[in-house]
């Protein structure tokens, strides 16, 4: 097949080279953002002069055609077209003829990869974003209706201090905002067009960069042409972005595991999110958090394939970045359904407050309210407060209870100055409760949180 870039070539490539070289089977997903990307250029040229508005109405008419067949899926993708730049122009150039070929006019497909693939990971960023919002409101749904559903808060997956199954939630809240952000951060630093750089050094044409920023809708133009048809930090921002964020699914992913197993049963996922076993028949496998444990894994390969990619690269364009677009694609695809799933998954689960408030009674989840109750009632330094609590846990051991359910005799009998009144400190919602330090687990202080995330989400944008 001919190239496009075959005028200095004497003998045709072969086709191992063509299986090699070509972008073209991944690379068509930027179908539209090319596209765009085209229009956009075409409009400036006329607008500059260097193309006429006939040849502007046939690109834009012959463009349309092109973009109906791939939308019908009858346009052929050929590997021996390289990549999805070279293919569109060659079909459009077929359809429209002359005016075809001067599109590339003032242009490189180094910039042209660099804006469709920009193009596509911006609005990536927006789609998450409202994604994980959904998601957040789900969890912030539920955290609202458990604000006093006692929960054995843990430190070292050991009983700590109780908390409410809400303020558990809505920890993940808090990560998930962050991560929020950080693609609204990204796409805010990277709406900057690369249209215009051309090969590595910009253009004798006289073009308008502004111009075709403002058509594409980018804030502004980028400032160095070397730098901007060889940088894809965008690309690791949000590689980055989404490993954050698959960490933290998979943490709350961990947790559902757990809390599903019998030695929990905190929740039940709904037999709808949940998988069987192909020999023991009892058994109901928690698959989905699994696999969003699991797939963290790829997600964190792909940042780190492309920062191996990078690294290294002398300025400007290298055919290695070519390199760039299958692990996003990856990234992407696996955190558009994680979100989905983990979203429907939650929503479908059932919470089991009484087997959370049972295990509240293991592990002396009060302890620290003795201390602190000899510490402001009996004005013993916390150092020997610490001391004497951790012989009431002895002793409260060696009776096989809990330290909530301790008789007063027992604990006035290990220090007299411990008056009647300990036993309410001591009792677990009390103890949850006690906790109103700003961002603390105390119900008052979670319903607070749950307003910040509501008006959060409620923000308009
Ligand atoms: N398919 C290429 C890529 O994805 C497009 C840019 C090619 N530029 C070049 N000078 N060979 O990176």
């Amino acid at each position: 097949m001919e190239k496009m870039w075959s005028g200095r070539f004497a003998q045709d490539a072969s086709s191992l080279l063509e299986k090699f070289n070509a972008s073209i089977l991944f690379d068509r997903k930027l179908y539209r953002e090319d596209i765009e990307g085209s229009l956009a250029h075409a409009q400036m040229l006329t607008h500059q002069g260097i193309l006429t508005s006939e040849e502007l109405s046939s690109i834009e008419v012959g463009m349309q055609q092109v973009l109906g067949e791939i939308e019908s899926g009858v346009f052929e993708w050929k590997i021996g077209d390289e990549d999805l730049h070279m293919a569109i122009e060659k079909r459009l150039t077929a359809v429209i003829g002359e005016a075809g070929k001067k599109l590339h006019t003032a242009r490189s497909r180094n910039d042209q990869v660099a804006v469709d693939f920009r193009r596509y990971v911006l609005r990536k960023n927006r789609e998450i974003m409202e994604s994980i919002k959904a998601v957040m409101h789900v969890i912030v749904g539920i955290a609202r209706d458990h604000t006093d559903t006692l929960l054995p808060g843990m430190t070292h997956l050991q009983h700590a201090q109780p908390i409410n199954f809400g303020f558990h939630l809505l920890a993940y809240a808090s990560m998930l905002k962050r991560d929020c952000e950080r693609f609204e951060s990204s796409f805010v630093r990277n709406n900057i067009s690369p249209l215009g750089c051309a090969a590595l050094a910009g253009t004798p044409h006289n073009i308008d960069r502004t111009m075709t920023a403002k058509i594409l809708g980018f804030d502004s133009v980028s400032v160095n042409c070397l730098d901007t048809v060889s940088d894809r930090d965008f690309a690791l921002e949000i590689l980055f972005n989404i490993s954050t964020l698959m960490m933290h699914i998979s943490r709350l992913a961990e947790e559902i595991i757990l809390w599903s197993s019998y030695e929990f049963r905190f929740v039940e996922l709904s037999d709808a999110y949940s998988t069987g076993s192909s020999i023991m028949p009892q058994k109901k496998n928690p698959d989905v958090p699994e696999l969003l444990r699991g797939k963290t894994g790829r997600v964190y390969g792909n940042l780190m394939g492309l920062l191996t990619v990078m690294k290294g690269l002398p300025l400007a364009y290298n055919k290695d970045t070519q390199e760039d677009k299958e692990g996003v694609f990856d990234s992407i695809e696996t955190i558009e359904i994680s979100l989905e799933i983990l979203k429907e998954a939650l929503k479908t689960m059932t919470i089991k407050p009484e087997n959370m408030e049972k295990a509240c009674k293991l592990g002396h989840l009060s302890a620290t309210d003795l201390a602190d109750y000899l510490v402001e009632h009996c004005k013993v330094p916390f150092r020997e407060a610490h001391h004497i609590t951790g012989r009431a846990v002895a002793r409260a051991e060696a009776l096989g209870i809990d330290l909530s359910d301790m008789e007063y005799a027992e604990l006035h009998a290990i220090d007299t100055r411990i008056k009647k009144d300990v036993l309410a400190y001591l009792a677990i919602d009390h103890s949850m409760n006690a906790r109103t330090s700003q961002g603390g687990t105390a119900q008052v202080r979670t319903l607070e949180q749950i307003i910040y995330f509501d008006s959060y989400l409620n923000a308009v944008e």
